[in-house]
Protein backbone atom coordinates (compact mmCIF):
# COMPACT_ATOMS: atom_id res chain seq x y z
CA UNK A 1 0.00 0.00 0.00
CA UNK A 2 1.64 3.33 -1.10
CA UNK A 3 -0.91 5.46 -1.88
CA UNK A 4 -4.30 6.96 -1.04
CA UNK A 5 -6.68 8.60 -3.42
CA UNK A 6 -9.06 11.49 -2.34
CA UNK A 7 -11.58 12.79 -5.10
CA UNK A 8 -12.59 16.29 -3.86
CA UNK A 9 -14.76 18.89 -6.15
CA UNK A 10 -13.72 16.29 -9.70
CA UNK A 11 -10.06 16.01 -9.19
CA UNK A 12 -8.17 13.16 -7.90
CA UNK A 13 -5.44 13.62 -5.45
CA UNK A 14 -3.01 10.86 -4.49
CA UNK A 15 -1.83 10.76 -1.06
CA UNK A 16 1.11 8.87 0.00
CA UNK A 17 0.59 6.26 2.76
CA UNK A 18 2.99 5.52 5.71
CA UNK A 19 2.92 2.22 7.06
CA UNK A 20 4.57 1.91 10.57
CA UNK A 21 6.00 -1.68 12.50
CA UNK A 22 3.06 -2.80 13.64
CA UNK A 23 0.85 -2.04 10.61
CA UNK A 24 -0.83 0.91 11.46
CA UNK A 25 -1.59 3.41 8.15
CA UNK A 26 -1.08 7.25 8.04
CA UNK A 27 -2.68 8.52 4.72
CA UNK A 28 0.09 11.39 4.44
CA UNK A 29 -2.15 14.96 3.42
CA UNK A 30 1.33 17.31 4.41
CA UNK A 31 0.50 18.57 0.67
CA UNK A 32 -2.78 18.37 0.24
CA UNK A 33 -3.62 22.26 1.12
CA UNK A 34 -1.28 23.13 -1.47
CA UNK A 35 -2.49 21.15 -3.84
CA UNK A 36 -6.57 21.08 -3.44
CA UNK A 37 -6.71 24.05 -1.24
CA UNK A 38 -7.94 22.22 1.42
CA UNK A 39 -7.64 20.83 4.62
CA UNK A 40 -8.76 17.87 6.67
CA UNK A 41 -11.34 18.04 9.67
CA UNK A 42 -10.59 16.23 12.64
CA UNK A 43 -12.21 18.05 16.07
CA UNK A 44 -10.01 16.42 18.99
CA UNK A 45 -7.69 14.70 16.26
CA UNK A 46 -8.93 11.25 17.13
CA UNK A 47 -8.17 10.47 13.26
CA UNK A 48 -4.93 12.30 12.98
CA UNK A 49 -1.21 11.05 13.40
CA UNK A 50 0.57 14.15 14.20
CA UNK A 51 3.96 12.52 14.36
CA UNK A 52 6.17 9.48 13.15
CA UNK A 53 7.24 7.78 16.89
CA UNK A 54 9.36 4.78 17.72
CA UNK A 55 8.30 5.12 21.66
CA UNK A 56 5.34 3.59 22.45
CA UNK A 57 2.90 1.68 20.85
CA UNK A 58 -0.60 0.61 21.51
CA UNK A 59 -2.93 -1.29 20.39
CA UNK A 60 -5.67 -0.49 21.54
CA UNK A 61 -8.37 -3.04 20.35
CA UNK A 62 -6.10 -5.59 21.68
CA UNK A 63 -5.20 -3.87 25.58
CA UNK A 64 -1.30 -3.68 23.91
CA UNK A 65 1.03 -0.72 25.43
CA UNK A 66 4.58 -1.20 24.86
CA UNK A 67 7.40 1.06 25.55
CA UNK A 68 10.36 0.58 22.96
CA UNK A 69 8.94 -2.86 22.29
CA UNK A 70 8.60 -4.35 26.00
CA UNK A 71 5.45 -5.26 27.22
CA UNK A 72 4.28 -2.86 30.15
CA UNK A 73 3.69 -6.15 31.71
CA UNK A 74 7.32 -7.25 31.48
CA UNK A 75 8.20 -4.22 32.51
CA UNK A 76 5.85 -3.69 35.59
CA UNK A 77 7.13 -6.98 36.91
CA UNK A 78 11.34 -6.93 35.81
CA UNK A 79 12.10 -3.47 35.81
CA UNK A 80 12.39 -0.31 37.82
CA UNK A 81 10.87 3.38 37.20
CA UNK A 82 14.70 4.24 36.72
CA UNK A 83 16.00 1.98 34.46
CA UNK A 84 11.95 2.25 32.08
CA UNK A 85 13.44 5.99 32.32
CA UNK A 86 16.99 5.44 30.66
CA UNK A 87 14.92 3.26 28.28
CA UNK A 88 12.09 5.49 27.06
CA UNK A 89 15.14 8.49 27.13
CA UNK A 90 17.95 6.63 25.46
CA UNK A 91 15.65 4.00 23.63
CA UNK A 92 17.61 0.96 25.04
CA UNK A 93 17.64 -1.18 28.20
CA UNK A 94 21.05 -0.18 29.89
CA UNK A 95 24.07 -2.57 30.54
CA UNK A 96 24.37 -2.52 34.85
CA UNK A 97 26.98 -0.04 34.51
CA UNK A 98 24.64 2.35 32.09
CA UNK A 99 21.85 1.81 34.51
CA UNK A 100 24.36 2.73 37.71
CA UNK A 101 26.03 5.63 36.51
CA UNK A 102 22.22 6.82 35.17
CA UNK A 103 21.10 6.36 38.77
CA UNK A 104 24.08 8.57 40.32
CA UNK A 105 23.14 11.27 38.39
CA UNK A 106 19.37 11.22 39.52
CA UNK A 107 20.30 10.84 43.05
CA UNK A 108 23.12 13.65 42.83
CA UNK A 109 21.06 16.29 40.97
CA UNK A 110 17.96 16.19 42.97
CA UNK A 111 18.76 18.94 45.48
CA UNK A 112 16.90 22.27 44.57
CA UNK A 113 18.55 25.71 44.32
CA UNK A 114 18.41 27.14 48.23
CA UNK A 115 16.51 30.26 46.60
CA UNK A 116 13.98 28.22 45.02
CA UNK A 117 12.99 27.37 48.21
CA UNK A 118 11.43 31.32 48.64
CA UNK A 119 8.78 30.17 45.44
CA UNK A 120 6.78 28.08 47.95
CA UNK A 121 6.70 30.64 50.45
CA UNK A 122 4.85 32.66 47.98
CA UNK A 123 1.55 30.28 47.77
CA UNK A 124 -1.29 29.82 50.11
CA UNK A 125 -1.77 26.54 51.80
CA UNK A 126 -4.78 25.65 49.54
CA UNK A 127 -2.64 25.95 46.20
CA UNK A 128 -3.28 22.76 44.40
CA UNK A 129 -0.15 21.06 44.05
CA UNK A 130 -0.34 21.11 40.33
CA UNK A 131 -0.50 24.42 39.64
CA UNK A 132 3.09 24.80 42.02
CA UNK A 133 4.45 22.35 39.81
CA UNK A 134 3.62 23.45 36.59
CA UNK A 135 5.11 26.71 38.30
CA UNK A 136 8.66 25.62 39.65
CA UNK A 137 9.20 23.29 36.31
CA UNK A 138 8.87 26.28 34.42
CA UNK A 139 10.94 28.22 37.00
CA UNK A 140 13.79 25.57 36.52
CA UNK A 141 14.60 27.21 32.93
CA UNK A 142 15.52 30.50 34.65
CA UNK A 143 18.61 28.48 36.80
CA UNK A 144 19.64 25.80 34.46
CA UNK A 145 19.33 27.82 30.54
CA UNK A 146 18.41 25.70 27.72
CA UNK A 147 21.56 25.08 25.58
CA UNK A 148 22.25 23.42 22.05
CA UNK A 149 25.37 21.27 23.35
CA UNK A 150 23.52 17.79 23.62
CA UNK A 151 25.49 17.56 27.07
CA UNK A 152 23.35 20.25 28.67
CA UNK A 153 20.41 19.27 27.35
CA UNK A 154 21.11 15.95 28.79
CA UNK A 155 21.87 17.39 32.33
CA UNK A 156 18.74 19.27 32.24
CA UNK A 157 17.09 15.83 31.79
CA UNK A 158 18.89 14.41 34.14
CA UNK A 159 18.16 17.46 37.04
CA UNK A 160 14.57 17.30 36.03
CA UNK A 161 13.54 13.85 36.62
CA UNK A 162 15.56 14.31 39.64
CA UNK A 163 14.10 17.44 41.15
CA UNK A 164 10.61 16.76 40.12
CA UNK A 165 10.12 14.46 43.14
CA UNK A 166 12.10 17.24 45.72
CA UNK A 167 9.18 20.13 43.95
CA UNK A 168 6.49 17.46 44.43
CA UNK A 169 7.16 16.47 48.33
CA UNK A 170 7.95 20.48 49.37
CA UNK A 171 4.88 21.16 47.61
CA UNK A 172 3.12 19.06 49.83
CA UNK A 173 5.03 19.68 52.95
CA UNK A 174 4.34 23.52 52.51
CA UNK A 175 0.92 22.88 52.13
CA UNK A 176 0.61 21.26 55.74
CA UNK A 177 3.01 23.87 57.24
CA UNK A 178 5.46 21.51 57.49
CA UNK A 179 9.78 21.92 57.26
CA UNK A 180 10.98 20.61 53.79
CA UNK A 181 12.63 17.31 54.33
CA UNK A 182 15.94 17.65 51.71
CA UNK A 183 16.62 14.67 49.55
CA UNK A 184 18.75 11.19 50.72
CA UNK A 185 21.34 9.80 48.76
CA UNK A 186 21.22 6.50 49.44
CA UNK A 187 17.80 5.89 48.67
CA UNK A 188 15.63 4.42 45.77
CA UNK A 189 14.03 7.15 43.38
CA UNK A 190 10.56 6.00 45.07
CA UNK A 191 11.67 5.94 48.91
CA UNK A 192 13.76 8.96 48.64
CA UNK A 193 10.18 10.46 47.26
CA UNK A 194 8.16 9.08 50.26
CA UNK A 195 10.57 10.11 52.70
CA UNK A 196 10.77 13.56 51.74
CA UNK A 197 7.36 13.40 51.91
CA UNK A 198 6.65 11.86 55.13
CA UNK A 199 9.58 11.88 56.85
CA UNK A 200 9.96 14.78 59.93
CA UNK A 201 13.25 16.28 61.33
CA UNK A 202 12.59 14.47 64.51
CA UNK A 203 12.15 11.23 63.13
CA UNK A 204 13.19 9.19 59.86
CA UNK A 205 10.72 7.88 57.70
CA UNK A 206 10.66 4.18 56.17
CA UNK A 207 7.86 3.13 54.03
CA UNK A 208 7.01 -0.92 53.89
CA UNK A 209 8.70 -2.70 51.13
CA UNK A 210 5.63 -3.79 49.08
CA UNK A 211 4.38 0.02 48.96
CA UNK A 212 7.66 1.26 47.47
CA UNK A 213 7.94 -1.68 45.20
CA UNK A 214 4.28 -1.09 44.37
CA UNK A 215 4.59 2.89 43.88
CA UNK A 216 7.75 2.16 41.52
CA UNK A 217 5.22 -0.11 39.39
CA UNK A 218 2.25 2.87 39.34
CA UNK A 219 5.20 4.84 38.07
CA UNK A 220 6.42 2.48 35.69
CA UNK A 221 2.54 2.26 34.10
CA UNK A 222 2.14 5.48 33.73
CA UNK A 223 5.89 6.26 32.43
CA UNK A 224 4.29 7.05 28.17
CA UNK A 225 1.55 7.16 26.50
CA UNK A 226 2.52 8.31 22.98
CA UNK A 227 0.60 11.30 21.61
CA UNK A 228 -2.13 12.10 24.11
CA UNK A 229 -3.42 15.76 25.42
CA UNK A 230 -0.61 16.16 27.34
CA UNK A 231 2.15 14.71 25.68
CA UNK A 232 0.91 16.32 22.72
CA UNK A 233 0.67 19.84 24.67
CA UNK A 234 4.69 19.21 25.26
CA UNK A 235 5.52 18.81 21.61
CA UNK A 236 3.46 20.94 20.16
CA UNK A 237 4.71 23.77 22.79
CA UNK A 238 8.33 22.43 22.09
CA UNK A 239 7.77 22.36 18.25
CA UNK A 240 8.33 26.44 18.87
CA UNK A 241 11.61 26.21 19.79
CA UNK A 242 10.54 26.45 23.47
CA UNK A 243 13.12 24.98 25.80
CA UNK A 244 12.70 21.42 28.37
CA UNK A 245 11.47 22.87 30.93
CA UNK A 246 8.35 25.26 29.38
CA UNK A 247 7.55 22.44 27.61
CA UNK A 248 7.04 19.88 30.19
CA UNK A 249 5.33 22.87 32.04
CA UNK A 250 2.84 22.65 29.42
CA UNK A 251 2.12 19.45 29.68
CA UNK A 252 1.78 19.08 33.39
CA UNK A 253 -0.97 21.90 32.86
CA UNK A 254 -2.56 19.33 30.80
CA UNK A 255 -2.22 16.30 32.43
CA UNK A 256 -3.98 18.73 35.22
CA UNK A 257 -7.71 18.69 33.14
CA UNK A 258 -10.09 16.09 35.23
CA UNK A 259 -10.91 14.67 31.47
CA UNK A 260 -7.07 13.63 31.89
CA UNK A 261 -4.38 12.86 35.00
CA UNK A 262 -6.70 14.66 37.20
CA UNK A 263 -9.23 12.17 36.72
CA UNK A 264 -7.55 9.97 39.01
CA UNK A 265 -8.46 12.84 42.41
CA UNK A 266 -11.76 12.54 40.80
CA UNK A 267 -12.09 8.76 40.90
CA UNK A 268 -11.68 9.04 44.42
CA UNK A 269 -14.11 11.64 45.49
CA UNK A 270 -16.55 9.82 43.42
CA UNK A 271 -16.13 7.16 44.93
CA UNK A 272 -16.33 9.26 48.21
CA UNK A 273 -19.27 10.55 47.44
CA UNK A 274 -21.10 7.36 46.71
CA UNK A 275 -20.56 5.92 49.96
CA UNK A 276 -21.42 8.88 51.98
CA UNK A 277 -24.58 8.97 49.87
CA UNK A 278 -25.27 5.44 51.38
CA UNK A 279 -22.82 3.24 48.83
CA UNK A 280 -26.03 3.11 45.99
CA UNK A 281 -23.88 3.22 43.24
CA UNK A 282 -26.52 2.17 40.97
CA UNK A 283 -27.89 5.43 41.41
CA UNK A 284 -24.41 6.50 40.06
CA UNK A 285 -24.12 4.30 36.43
CA UNK A 286 -27.80 6.11 35.96
CA UNK A 287 -26.71 9.34 36.29
CA UNK A 288 -23.47 8.69 34.01
CA UNK A 289 -26.22 7.44 31.53
CA UNK A 290 -28.71 10.28 31.90
CA UNK A 291 -27.11 13.21 28.82
CA UNK A 292 -29.10 15.83 30.90
CA UNK A 293 -27.08 15.26 33.69
CA UNK A 294 -23.23 16.29 33.24
CA UNK A 295 -21.86 13.93 35.48
CA UNK A 296 -19.78 11.11 33.88
CA UNK A 297 -17.88 8.17 35.44
CA UNK A 298 -14.85 9.26 36.41
CA UNK A 299 -11.78 6.84 35.58
CA UNK A 300 -13.74 4.86 32.54
CA UNK A 301 -13.50 5.15 29.19
CA UNK A 302 -10.47 6.07 27.37
CA UNK A 303 -10.09 7.59 23.78
CA UNK A 304 -7.57 4.33 22.43
CA UNK A 305 -8.82 1.51 24.64
CA UNK A 306 -12.00 0.05 23.27
CA UNK A 307 -11.47 -3.71 25.67
CA UNK A 308 -9.45 -3.09 28.60
CA UNK A 309 -6.51 -0.72 29.63
CA UNK A 310 -3.86 -3.38 30.28
CA UNK A 311 -2.30 -0.81 32.79
CA UNK A 312 -6.14 -0.69 35.08
CA UNK A 313 -5.64 -4.44 34.94
CA UNK A 314 -1.94 -5.00 36.36
CA UNK A 315 -3.16 -1.84 38.80
CA UNK A 316 -5.86 -3.72 40.25
CA UNK A 317 -4.20 -6.84 40.60
CA UNK A 318 -2.00 -4.80 43.04
CA UNK A 319 -4.19 -2.81 44.48
CA UNK A 320 -5.85 -6.19 45.90
CA UNK A 321 -2.63 -8.00 46.58
CA UNK A 322 -0.74 -4.35 48.27
CA UNK A 323 -4.42 -4.56 50.75
CA UNK A 324 -4.37 -7.71 51.45
CA UNK A 325 -1.10 -7.99 52.40
CA UNK A 326 -1.21 -4.81 54.56
CA UNK A 327 -4.46 -6.15 56.20
CA UNK A 328 -5.94 -2.52 54.91
CA UNK A 329 -9.85 -2.89 54.67
CA UNK A 330 -10.60 0.20 52.17
CA UNK A 331 -14.19 0.35 51.52
CA UNK A 332 -13.63 2.55 48.17
CA UNK A 333 -12.01 -0.52 47.18
CA UNK A 334 -15.19 -2.10 47.65
CA UNK A 335 -17.40 0.39 46.29
CA UNK A 336 -14.84 0.64 42.86
CA UNK A 337 -15.39 -2.90 42.26
CA UNK A 338 -18.94 -2.88 42.56
CA UNK A 339 -19.55 0.21 40.18
CA UNK A 340 -17.08 -1.76 37.84
CA UNK A 341 -19.07 -4.87 38.02
CA UNK A 342 -22.44 -3.20 37.56
CA UNK A 343 -21.20 -0.68 34.84
CA UNK A 344 -19.68 -3.63 32.56
CA UNK A 345 -22.93 -5.49 32.62
CA UNK A 346 -24.94 -2.15 30.97
CA UNK A 347 -25.51 -2.08 28.27
CA UNK A 348 -24.64 1.45 27.72
CA UNK A 349 -20.99 0.91 28.50
CA UNK A 350 -20.94 -2.06 26.16
CA UNK A 351 -22.20 -0.42 23.73
CA UNK A 352 -19.54 2.36 23.96
CA UNK A 353 -17.09 0.03 24.67
CA UNK A 354 -16.22 2.13 28.03
CA UNK A 355 -13.74 -0.13 30.72
CA UNK A 356 -11.86 1.09 33.84
CA UNK A 357 -8.84 3.15 32.70
CA UNK A 358 -5.17 3.86 34.68
CA UNK A 359 -6.99 6.40 37.09
CA UNK A 360 -10.13 4.02 38.28
CA UNK A 361 -7.79 2.09 40.82
CA UNK A 362 -4.13 4.11 41.23
CA UNK A 363 -5.97 6.26 43.42
CA UNK A 364 -6.69 3.76 46.21
CA UNK A 365 -2.78 2.54 46.25
CA UNK A 366 -2.03 6.09 46.94
CA UNK A 367 -4.50 6.47 49.42
CA UNK A 368 -2.74 2.84 50.90
CA UNK A 369 0.52 5.11 50.87
CA UNK A 370 -0.72 7.73 52.88
CA UNK A 371 -0.71 10.37 49.57
CA UNK A 372 -3.23 12.98 50.13
CA UNK A 373 -5.70 12.89 47.37
CA UNK A 374 -4.66 16.12 45.55
CA UNK A 375 -1.49 14.63 44.97
CA UNK A 376 -2.27 12.02 42.62
CA UNK A 377 -2.46 14.24 39.70
CA UNK A 378 1.52 14.97 40.94
CA UNK A 379 2.28 11.44 41.26
CA UNK A 380 1.02 10.80 37.56
CA UNK A 381 3.29 13.75 36.49
CA UNK A 382 6.42 12.03 38.28
CA UNK A 383 5.37 8.54 36.51
CA UNK A 384 4.71 10.75 32.77
CA UNK A 385 7.67 12.45 33.48
CA UNK A 386 10.21 10.12 31.19
CA UNK A 387 7.53 10.06 28.52
CA UNK A 388 7.70 13.74 27.99
CA UNK A 389 11.18 14.15 27.66
CA UNK A 390 11.63 11.08 25.16
CA UNK A 391 8.88 12.64 23.39
CA UNK A 392 10.48 16.16 23.51
CA UNK A 393 13.61 14.74 22.09
CA UNK A 394 12.23 12.84 19.52
CA UNK A 395 10.67 15.95 18.22
CA UNK A 396 13.44 17.92 18.55
CA UNK A 397 15.70 15.31 16.66
CA UNK A 398 13.09 14.84 13.99
CA UNK A 399 14.25 16.44 10.47
CA UNK A 400 10.39 16.58 9.80
CA UNK A 401 9.65 18.58 12.33
CA UNK A 402 8.62 22.06 12.25
CA UNK A 403 6.24 24.36 13.87
CA UNK A 404 3.35 22.82 15.01
CA UNK A 405 0.43 25.11 13.13
CA UNK A 406 -3.14 23.49 12.77
CA UNK A 407 -5.77 24.65 10.50
CA UNK A 408 -9.25 25.98 10.87
CA UNK A 409 -12.60 25.72 9.04
CA UNK A 410 -13.68 29.49 9.52
CA UNK A 411 -17.41 29.60 10.64
CA UNK A 412 -17.37 33.10 11.29
CA UNK A 413 -19.37 36.33 9.41
CA UNK A 414 -17.93 37.31 6.37
CA UNK A 415 -16.65 40.82 6.09
CA UNK A 416 -18.54 43.67 7.27
CA UNK A 417 -18.47 47.46 7.86
CA UNK A 418 -17.29 48.62 11.28
CA UNK A 419 -19.87 51.32 12.71
CA UNK A 420 -19.08 53.85 15.16
CA UNK A 421 -21.12 53.29 18.50
CA UNK A 422 -23.65 56.02 17.90
CA UNK A 423 -24.75 54.38 14.94
CA UNK A 424 -24.87 50.41 16.36
N1 LIG B 1 -19.16 8.00 31.80
C1 LIG B 1 -20.30 8.02 31.07
N2 LIG B 1 -20.33 8.11 29.72
C2 LIG B 1 -19.16 8.19 29.09
C3 LIG B 1 -17.93 8.17 29.77
C4 LIG B 1 -17.96 8.07 31.17
N3 LIG B 1 -16.81 8.05 31.87
N4 LIG B 1 -16.92 8.26 28.88
C5 LIG B 1 -17.49 8.34 27.67
N5 LIG B 1 -18.85 8.29 27.80
C6 LIG B 1 -19.83 8.27 26.69
C7 LIG B 1 -20.00 9.66 26.09
O1 LIG B 1 -21.05 10.36 26.71
C8 LIG B 1 -20.31 9.32 24.65
O2 LIG B 1 -21.65 8.89 24.58
P1 LIG B 1 -22.53 9.20 23.26
O3 LIG B 1 -21.87 8.47 22.15
O4 LIG B 1 -23.90 8.69 23.58
O5 LIG B 1 -22.50 10.69 23.09
C9 LIG B 1 -19.42 8.11 24.37
O6 LIG B 1 -19.27 7.47 25.64
C10 LIG B 1 -18.06 8.44 23.78
O7 LIG B 1 -17.43 9.37 24.68
P2 LIG B 1 -16.49 10.57 24.22
O8 LIG B 1 -16.49 11.61 25.28
O9 LIG B 1 -16.88 11.00 22.83
O10 LIG B 1 -15.10 9.83 24.14
P3 LIG B 1 -13.69 10.52 24.09
O11 LIG B 1 -12.79 9.55 23.43
O12 LIG B 1 -13.79 11.89 23.50
O13 LIG B 1 -13.30 10.75 25.62
C11 LIG B 1 -12.56 10.28 27.81
C12 LIG B 1 -12.50 9.88 26.33
C13 LIG B 1 -12.27 11.79 27.95
C14 LIG B 1 -11.51 9.51 28.57
C15 LIG B 1 -13.97 9.98 28.37
O14 LIG B 1 -14.21 8.58 28.30
C16 LIG B 1 -14.18 10.49 29.80
O15 LIG B 1 -14.56 11.64 29.99
N6 LIG B 1 -13.89 9.63 30.85
C17 LIG B 1 -13.97 10.07 32.22
C18 LIG B 1 -12.71 10.85 32.59
C19 LIG B 1 -11.49 9.95 32.71
O16 LIG B 1 -11.51 8.90 33.33
N7 LIG B 1 -10.37 10.43 32.13
C20 LIG B 1 -9.09 9.73 32.20
C21 LIG B 1 -8.74 9.13 30.87
S1 LIG B 1 -7.21 8.24 30.98
C22 LIG B 1 -6.05 9.45 31.05
O17 LIG B 1 -6.16 10.50 30.51
C23 LIG B 1 -4.93 9.19 31.82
Amino acid sequence: MDSAKLELDGNTYELPVTVGTEGEVGVNIRKLRSESGAVTLDTGYGNTGSCESAITFIDGEKGVLRYRGYSIESLAQKSSFVEVCYLLIYGELPTSDQLEVFRHKLTYHSLLHEDMKKFFEGYPPSAHPMSVLSAMVSSLAAYYPDSDDPKVQELNIIRLIAKLKTIAAFSYKKSIGHPYMYPRNDLSYAADFMHMMFAVPAETYVMPELLTAALDILLILHADHEQNCSTSTVRMVGSSGADLFASISAGISALSGPLHGKANQEVILMLEQILHDGGDYKKYIAKAKDKDDPFRLMGFGHRVYKNFDPRARVIKKKADEVLSKLGIQDPLLDVAKELERTALEDDYFAERRLYPNVDFYSGILYRAMGIPTNMFTVMFSMGRMPGWIAQWLEMKKDPANRIHRPRQIYTGSQVREYKEISER
